[in-house]
């Protein structure tokens, strides 16, 4: 295991694995590694012949007030467990050297960033797709791998790497959940024994849309409407959203057709937990 902290040092490995005809694959991670990260490694390992995780908790991804300064942290932890998941590097950059003094340019993607967790996380995906950019930029990826419970984040980076000519290709790898259903979160740390009684409701929330869908139900609304009431039905619970939608652009749907996005953000207590399925197509 190499573990690599400087940008310089990065891509100078990334161009030796190159020359020597191997291809590289990256999981780009803010750490605190759980099973849901270590199946996007072994998938990774899947599609190239070196696996390179990031490790950076990206300050400029989070908005004010948000919980940048709490934000679990467990290197040694990380280091461990991504080398039973098969990880060869590690690139973990300080904030220092991914934003050195002078530092002034952005990646902003424009329409589906404006949906979903955009709306009240205004800053968020313009930090994502700006580190996102630089990580590919210091590791060379042929092949980076994401997780589909970010399921808006694969999207606006799938269009950031149309739309920019990037030269990587783009896996998502489906939700890893707990074996009650919870789906697996750094963020779940944050949750008390209550809190996480109660976080089960977006799982059951998405089974309740699926078993309305599978009896027929089309009407967005009534979908909505009921994945809003169980999970409100729950203590500490608070919605920020559920939106019924397109997958690729993001644009809300009336009326079920096709391959259809629910996707929904709950605080339970002061934790911010996000969901996702897809119904039909
Ligand atoms: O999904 C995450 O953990 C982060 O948003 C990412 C992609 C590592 C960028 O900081």
């Amino acid at each position: 295991m190499r573990i690599i902290e400087s940008v310089s040092g990065m891509q100078a490995a990334a161009d030796e694995l190159r020359a020597s005809g191997r291809k590289i694959g990256l999981v780009p991670t803010m750490g605190y590694l759980h099973e849901g990260h270590l199946e996007l490694m072994r998938a990774a390992a899947k599609q190239a012949d070196v696996v390179v995780a990031s490790i950076f908790v990206n300050p400029t991804q989070f908005g004010p007030g948000e919980d940048l300064d709490r934000y679990p942290r467990d290197f040694d932890g990380d280091v461990r467990k991504a080398g039973g998941a098969g990880v060869e590097v590690i690139f973990a950059p300080t904030a220092e050297e991914m934003y050195p003094p002078g530092f002034q340019t952005k990646v902003r993607v424009e329409r589906v960033t404006k949906h979903l967790c955009g709306l009240s996380r205004p800053v968020h995906f313009e930090g994502v797709t700006t580190v996102v950019c630089k990580l590919f930029n210091c590791v060379k990826p042929d092949v980076a791998v994401f997780g589909e419970k970010d399921f808006q984040q694969l999207v606006v980076i799938e269009r950031m790497v149309i739309d920019l000519n990037m030269e990587v290709r783009i896996v998502g790898v489906p939700v890893q959940r707990e074996p009650d259903g919870l789906a697996m979160s750094s963020r779940n740390a944050y949750l008390n024994a209550e809190e996480r009684r109660s976080a089960l409701s977006l799982f059951k929330s998405l089974e309740l849309a699926r078993r309305l869908y599978n009896g027929g139900e089309r009407d967005a609304r009534v979908i909505r409407d009921a994945v809003i009431g169980l999970i409100s039905s729950h203590p500490f619970t608070s919605v920020d959203y559920v939106e019924v939608c397109d997958p690729v652009s993001l644009e809300a749907v009336d009326v079920l057709k096709g391959r259809t996005l629910l996707a929904l953000a709950v605080n339970v207590g002061r934790t911010r937990l996000i969901d996702n399925c897809t119904l039909g197509g």
